[in-house]
């Protein structure tokens, strides 16, 4: 898959002006960055650039400021970055203008520069063709190394690839082939694992697994308004009644396209949504009134193992339960250990991504041991959605 895009192995760096738009939308603590994998993950493009020679000018935005603000200046995460790929990381108060024209200028070949956040200027988020050519007069080409915000067409994310000769960076590069074996051209069968708690935010990404798919494994809150379509009584659980329709067309469309749709046999209950809190596992059957469900059953988990044994391929996004409170973590966590010990024995290729799933998983100790964990957030669903993502699509050769 990797081959119809442009990567660093086509170009020569050195002494270029090279614009690297990275996601360094990472979680802070004050200024303290709380976890740094996406930092780590773009490690390895900053430093090939420098290496050869390139002068690195990185792009970013951080969170979703309306102008400028300083709660938002990526300046303590440069600092953080710098930590993480031991290296000096300039820093420039501007991403534009001329701040930035004189911080570039300043730059000596293999020198690393970060630029203040790109939303800053509004103009980044519209697209604006008159910021994409302010940005683009800092560099030479464009490196696109940010899966986790090609789901945005902004200047920075899309914009530029059509201005520079555009590139994808060794993180995009691996993500977009990890994720092309697991969806595009996987080893069959493909088993999806999707939870979370609402149908509602996952309705075209449960459509078009279907078509894909060999068999679906629904869990989480989710589940309750499949069960509730067909008829089970789910009490006070968690449930998006007036979705059975689509619960039902999206069943339909399953056994259509000859996919499995694996859902709940069992549920652990609970009568108050609180951690530690009282619970039993319960027949579908059987689930009291007051109760809800708040995991999968043991038995559920046997048949989701047995679903992930029959499997080559496993594409994980969301907990099947209630993850962050325990006992109520038992099925997510039962699963990704399952599904992390067939990977370490080869006989599984297992993708996740989104981002409770990479908590989940770091939850159940098995982060690692997955074939690839996907840092992006949005950007993943809307690839299981099946969507263009335009940061993706301006790399194309
Ligand atoms: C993310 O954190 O998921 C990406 O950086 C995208 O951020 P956004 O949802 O604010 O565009
Ligand atoms: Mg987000």
């Amino acid at each position: 898959m990797t081959n119809s895009f442009r990567t660093l192995d086509d170009v020569d760096m050195k002494g270029k002006r090279v614009l690297v738009r990275v996601d360094l939308n990472v979680p802070m603590d004050g200024d303290k960055v709380t976890d740094a994998t996406r930092l780590e993950r773009i490690a390895s493009t900053i430093t090939e650039i420098s290496d050869k020679g390139g002068k690195v000018i990185l792009l970013a935005h951080f969170g979703r400021p309306k102008g400028r603000d300083d709660k938002n200046s990526l300046k303590p995460v440069a600092a953080a970055l710098a930590d993480v790929i031991k290296k000096p990381v300039a820093f420039a108060d501007d991403c534009v203008g001329d701040v930035a024209a004189k911080a570039v200028g300043a730059m000596k070949d293999g020198d690393i520069l970060c630029l203040e956040n790109t939303r800053f200027h509004s103009a980044e988020e519209k697209n604006d063709p008159a910021f994409v050519a302010e940005l683009a007069k800092l560099g030479d080409i464009w490196v696109n190394d940010a899966f986790s915000a090609a789901h945005r067409a902004h200047a920075s994310t899309e914009g530029l690839g059509h201005k520079l000769p555009a590139y994808a960076g060794r993180t995009m590069q691996a993500e977009l082939d990890a994720l092309g074996k697991a969806l595009d051209a996987p080893t069959k069968p493909v088993i999806a694992i999707v939870g979370g708690a609402k149908v509602s935010s996952k309705i075209d990404l449960l459509e078009n697994l279907v078509t894909k798919v060999d068999a679906l494994v629904i869990g989480g809150g989710m589940a309750n308004t499949f069960l509730h379509a067909q008829g089970v009584k789910v009490g006070k659980s968690l449930c998006e009644k007036d979705l059975a329709a689509t619960a039902l067309r999206i069943i339909d469309k399953a056994e259509a396209s000859g996919c499995a749709i694996i859902l709940p046999v069992d549920a652990i209950v609970a009568f108050h949504f609180a951690a530690n809190t009282p619970s039993h596992a319960y027949g579908l059957d059987a689930i009291p009134d007051e109760g809800m469900i708040l995991d999968v059953g043991p038995q559920s988990i046997e048949r989701i193992n047995a679903a992930i044994d029959d499997a080559a391929t496993l594409v994980w996004n969301g907990p099947v339960g209630a993850f962050e409170m325990t006992p109520f973590d038992r099925g997510t966590v039962a699963g990704a250990k399952y599904a992390a010990a067939r990977t370490k024995a080869k006989k599984l290729i297992s993708v996740a991504g989104g981002g409770d799933t990479v908590a989940a998983l770091n939850h159940a100790g098995v982060a690692d041991d997955f074939s690839y964990i996907s840092t992006a957030g949005g950007a993943f669903l809307e690839w299981m959605e099946g969507k263009p993502l335009p940061g993706v699509e301006v790399l194309k050769k």
